[in-house]
């Protein structure tokens, strides 16, 4: 942060650098051909400028090799550029297995943000380097972009849906955290910073906190205000179907159709529950709607994914 005139952000993550290659190879491709068709159009000018005022240019007839030519190279690298691209996307979209699952919800105009050991934290991230971290992200109100240039990863947080992205940071320090979609007035305040820290730091940072309770347990507590536990009970003849070890699994409908439990599902069967229920149970269960927030949300689906069979 605060490094005099840059060009470009440091690299502070695993595939920052990755990114920065392929952006690199793009401009010095454009550069290449820009500086060449600059040099032809200027020699051919020179070249082939009309001598005299009799002069009738001559008919060129096509040449095949050289149309080839210039069909082939191009097409070349445009799949050059496209495998590798695509190949870092699939990278930058798919977290690794074992990445350490955040919360983070946007709101005009803050980050609210979650550890799963419960700390929260407003616009400010801290983070271990060398761990994989995955961001699931909602928004209370309109879209917001979350957006940590020195990791170059970037991703809008839409209504009514979750999103996520990911990255390992590698170097400690702090780096700056901005909203990249104008959601407001004051879009240009919603910023933080993120904090990078050897993972002994980060630990140490973590019981220096305010103790904080895991986050599947603040979903508890949440789970049984809004009474969900009167009818979601592990026994066959419950009002509402068991919640243990359902997530990641799937789940049959009442019209026949099979969904995956997932964080969307989740959300949606607290907001709108009739949309799709569960086969063999009734159309019984209110729709929580105003009565709990996205932070809410995540707290009661961390509880349902901590709920696994023995
Ligand atoms: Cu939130 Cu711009």
């Amino acid at each position: 942060m605060n490094k005099g005139f840059q060009l470009f952000p440091e690299q502070a993550s695993t595939l920052a650098a990755q990114v920065d290659y392929l952006y690199f190879f793009l401009i010095a491709v454009s550069l290449f051909f820009s500086v060449l068709i600059f040099f032809l159009i200027y020699v051919f000018a020179v070249r082939y400028r009309r001598k005299s005022e009799q002069e009738v240019p001559e008919q060129i007839p096509g040449l095949l090799k050289l149309e080839i030519l210039w069909s082939v190279i191009p097409f070349l690298l445009c799949m050059v550029v496209f495998v590798w691209g695509a190949t870092l996307y699939f990278d930058t979209y798919s977290p690794p297995k074992d990445a350490l699952e955040y919360y983070v919800v946007g709101k005009q105009w803050m980050w609210h943000i979650q550890h799963p050991t419960g700390q929260r934290e407003i616009n400010e991230l801290h983070v271990p380097t060398g761990q994989p971290i995955k961001l699931t992200m909602a928004t209370e109100d309109v879209i917001h972009s979350f957006y940590i240039p020195a990791f170059r990863v970037k991703r809008d947080v839409v209504p009514g849906r979750y999103t996520s992205m990911w990255f390992e940071a590698t170097k400690p320090g702090e780096y700056h955290l901005f909203c990249a979609e104008y959601c407001g007035t004051k879009h240009s305040q919603m910023r933080g910073r993120v904090v990078v820290m050897e993972p002994a730091d980060y630990q140490n940072w973590l019981s220096g906190g305010v103790a904080n309770e895991p986050l599947e347990v603040i979903g508890e507590k949440k789970f049984r205000q809004l009474a969900c536990h009167t009818c979601h009970v592990d026994k066959p003849d419950a009002r509402g179907p068991s919640l243990v070890g359902v997530f990641g699994e799937p789940v049959r409908l009442q019209n026949g159709q099979t969904v995956t439990v997932d964080e969307t599902y989740i959300r949606e069967s607290i907001l709108n529950p009739n949309a799709k229920i569960a086969a063999g149970y009734r159309p019984v269960m209110p729709t929580f709607k105003g009565q709990i927030d996205e932070v809410g949300l995540l707290q009661i689906t961390a509880y349902i994914k901590s709920l696994t069979k023995e």
